[in-house]
Protein backbone atom coordinates (compact mmCIF):
# COMPACT_ATOMS: atom_id res chain seq x y z
CA UNK A 1 0.00 0.00 0.00
CA UNK A 2 1.24 3.50 -0.83
CA UNK A 3 2.24 5.75 2.08
CA UNK A 4 1.00 9.23 1.21
CA UNK A 5 2.11 12.51 2.74
CA UNK A 6 -0.57 15.18 2.81
CA UNK A 7 -0.55 18.78 3.95
CA UNK A 8 -0.66 22.41 2.94
CA UNK A 9 2.05 24.01 0.82
CA UNK A 10 5.23 24.45 2.85
CA UNK A 11 4.51 21.56 5.24
CA UNK A 12 7.63 19.72 4.07
CA UNK A 13 5.92 16.81 2.29
CA UNK A 14 8.70 16.24 -0.28
CA UNK A 15 11.53 16.65 2.22
CA UNK A 16 9.94 14.15 4.59
CA UNK A 17 9.08 11.72 1.78
CA UNK A 18 12.71 11.80 0.60
CA UNK A 19 13.89 11.15 4.16
CA UNK A 20 11.56 8.17 4.51
CA UNK A 21 12.45 6.69 1.14
CA UNK A 22 14.98 8.09 -1.34
CA UNK A 23 12.93 6.44 -4.11
CA UNK A 24 9.77 8.29 -3.12
CA UNK A 25 7.37 9.52 -5.80
CA UNK A 26 6.81 13.26 -6.00
CA UNK A 27 3.39 13.99 -7.46
CA UNK A 28 4.12 17.58 -8.49
CA UNK A 29 7.38 16.55 -10.20
CA UNK A 30 5.56 13.80 -12.12
CA UNK A 31 2.82 16.23 -13.12
CA UNK A 32 5.40 18.73 -14.39
CA UNK A 33 7.10 15.98 -16.38
CA UNK A 34 3.78 15.09 -17.94
CA UNK A 35 2.90 18.74 -18.65
CA UNK A 36 6.32 19.56 -20.06
CA UNK A 37 6.25 22.82 -18.13
CA UNK A 38 6.15 24.10 -14.57
CA UNK A 39 2.91 24.01 -12.61
CA UNK A 40 3.02 27.82 -12.39
CA UNK A 41 3.24 28.08 -16.20
CA UNK A 42 0.42 25.57 -16.65
CA UNK A 43 -1.83 27.47 -14.21
CA UNK A 44 -1.16 30.67 -16.14
CA UNK A 45 -1.84 29.05 -19.53
CA UNK A 46 -4.69 26.62 -18.85
CA UNK A 47 -6.00 27.48 -15.42
CA UNK A 48 -6.49 25.64 -12.16
CA UNK A 49 -9.33 23.39 -13.29
CA UNK A 50 -7.21 21.82 -16.05
CA UNK A 51 -4.44 21.30 -13.50
CA UNK A 52 -6.82 19.57 -11.06
CA UNK A 53 -7.90 17.14 -13.77
CA UNK A 54 -4.34 16.04 -14.47
CA UNK A 55 -3.58 15.96 -10.74
CA UNK A 56 -6.43 13.44 -10.24
CA UNK A 57 -5.18 11.22 -13.06
CA UNK A 58 -1.63 11.21 -11.70
CA UNK A 59 -2.90 10.48 -8.19
CA UNK A 60 -4.86 7.44 -9.38
CA UNK A 61 -1.69 6.13 -11.08
CA UNK A 62 0.51 6.71 -8.06
CA UNK A 63 -1.82 5.00 -5.61
CA UNK A 64 -1.30 1.73 -7.47
CA UNK A 65 2.30 1.69 -6.29
CA UNK A 66 3.60 0.39 -3.04
CA UNK A 67 5.78 3.44 -2.31
CA UNK A 68 6.08 6.69 -0.38
CA UNK A 69 4.26 9.48 -2.24
CA UNK A 70 4.44 13.23 -1.61
CA UNK A 71 1.34 15.06 -2.84
CA UNK A 72 0.49 18.64 -3.80
CA UNK A 73 -1.36 20.54 -1.10
CA UNK A 74 -4.57 20.77 -3.12
CA UNK A 75 -5.01 17.05 -3.75
CA UNK A 76 -7.74 16.83 -1.09
CA UNK A 77 -10.03 19.42 -2.71
CA UNK A 78 -11.94 16.91 -4.81
CA UNK A 79 -14.27 14.34 -3.31
CA UNK A 80 -13.06 11.83 -5.90
CA UNK A 81 -9.45 12.23 -4.78
CA UNK A 82 -10.45 11.96 -1.13
CA UNK A 83 -12.33 8.73 -1.84
CA UNK A 84 -9.35 7.35 -3.75
CA UNK A 85 -7.03 8.20 -0.89
CA UNK A 86 -9.32 6.76 1.77
CA UNK A 87 -9.57 3.41 0.05
CA UNK A 88 -6.09 2.97 -1.41
CA UNK A 89 -3.39 4.38 0.83
CA UNK A 90 -2.04 5.02 4.27
CA UNK A 91 -2.32 8.83 4.60
CA UNK A 92 -0.27 11.00 6.90
CA UNK A 93 -1.27 14.63 7.38
CA UNK A 94 1.69 16.89 8.18
CA UNK A 95 -0.16 19.62 10.04
CA UNK A 96 1.27 23.05 10.82
CA UNK A 97 -0.08 26.49 11.68
CA UNK A 98 -0.79 28.94 8.90
CA UNK A 99 1.74 31.60 9.91
CA UNK A 100 4.65 29.11 9.86
CA UNK A 101 3.54 27.75 6.51
CA UNK A 102 3.07 31.21 5.03
CA UNK A 103 6.61 32.23 5.99
CA UNK A 104 8.02 29.09 4.40
CA UNK A 105 5.99 29.52 1.20
CA UNK A 106 6.96 33.19 0.91
CA UNK A 107 10.65 32.40 1.48
CA UNK A 108 10.75 29.61 -1.12
CA UNK A 109 12.08 31.41 -4.19
CA UNK A 110 12.79 28.19 -6.08
CA UNK A 111 9.19 27.04 -5.99
CA UNK A 112 6.92 29.97 -6.80
CA UNK A 113 3.50 28.51 -6.17
CA UNK A 114 0.64 29.90 -8.25
CA UNK A 115 -1.78 30.01 -5.31
CA UNK A 116 0.75 32.13 -3.42
CA UNK A 117 1.31 34.42 -6.40
CA UNK A 118 -2.40 34.82 -7.21
CA UNK A 119 -3.86 35.30 -3.72
CA UNK A 120 -3.49 37.73 -0.84
CA UNK A 121 -2.36 36.40 2.54
CA UNK A 122 -5.98 36.59 3.76
CA UNK A 123 -7.23 34.63 0.76
CA UNK A 124 -4.56 31.99 1.26
CA UNK A 125 -5.50 31.73 4.95
CA UNK A 126 -9.11 31.08 3.89
CA UNK A 127 -7.97 28.32 1.51
CA UNK A 128 -5.93 26.83 4.36
CA UNK A 129 -8.94 26.91 6.70
CA UNK A 130 -11.23 25.36 4.14
CA UNK A 131 -8.88 22.43 3.58
CA UNK A 132 -8.36 21.44 7.22
CA UNK A 133 -11.41 19.20 7.43
CA UNK A 134 -10.48 17.51 4.14
CA UNK A 135 -6.96 16.63 5.26
CA UNK A 136 -8.36 15.29 8.52
CA UNK A 137 -11.08 13.34 6.72
CA UNK A 138 -8.60 11.23 4.75
CA UNK A 139 -5.71 11.05 7.23
CA UNK A 140 -5.07 7.85 9.10
CA UNK A 141 -2.50 9.81 11.08
CA UNK A 142 -2.16 13.51 11.88
CA UNK A 143 1.25 14.77 12.97
CA UNK A 144 1.68 18.34 14.17
CA UNK A 145 4.99 19.32 12.61
CA UNK A 146 5.01 23.02 13.52
CA UNK A 147 7.70 22.62 16.19
CA UNK A 148 9.51 19.60 14.73
CA UNK A 149 12.68 19.46 12.63
CA UNK A 150 12.65 17.31 9.47
CA UNK A 151 14.84 14.76 11.27
CA UNK A 152 12.37 14.53 14.15
CA UNK A 153 9.43 14.12 11.78
CA UNK A 154 11.20 11.36 9.83
CA UNK A 155 12.10 9.58 13.07
CA UNK A 156 8.48 9.83 14.22
CA UNK A 157 7.13 8.33 11.00
CA UNK A 158 9.61 5.51 10.51
C1 LIG B 1 -1.06 23.41 -4.68
C2 LIG B 1 0.10 22.99 -4.10
C3 LIG B 1 1.34 22.76 -4.85
C4 LIG B 1 1.03 22.42 -6.32
C5 LIG B 1 0.14 23.45 -6.91
C6 LIG B 1 -1.19 23.60 -6.15
C7 LIG B 1 -2.24 23.65 -3.83
O1 LIG B 1 2.08 21.69 -4.26
O2 LIG B 1 0.44 21.16 -6.43
O3 LIG B 1 0.82 24.67 -6.92
O4 LIG B 1 -3.36 23.79 -4.35
O5 LIG B 1 -2.07 23.71 -2.58
P1 LIG B 1 2.89 21.81 -2.85
O6 LIG B 1 1.91 21.55 -1.75
O7 LIG B 1 3.91 20.73 -2.97
O8 LIG B 1 3.47 23.17 -2.81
Amino acid sequence: MAKVLLGFMGAGKSTIARGLDPDYLDMDALIEKRLGMSIAEFFAEKGEEAFRQIESEVLADLLQRDQVVSTGGGVVISQRNRDLLKTNSDNIYLKADFESLYHRIAADKENQRPLFLNNSKEELAAIFQERQAWYEEVASRVLDVTELSPEEIIEELR
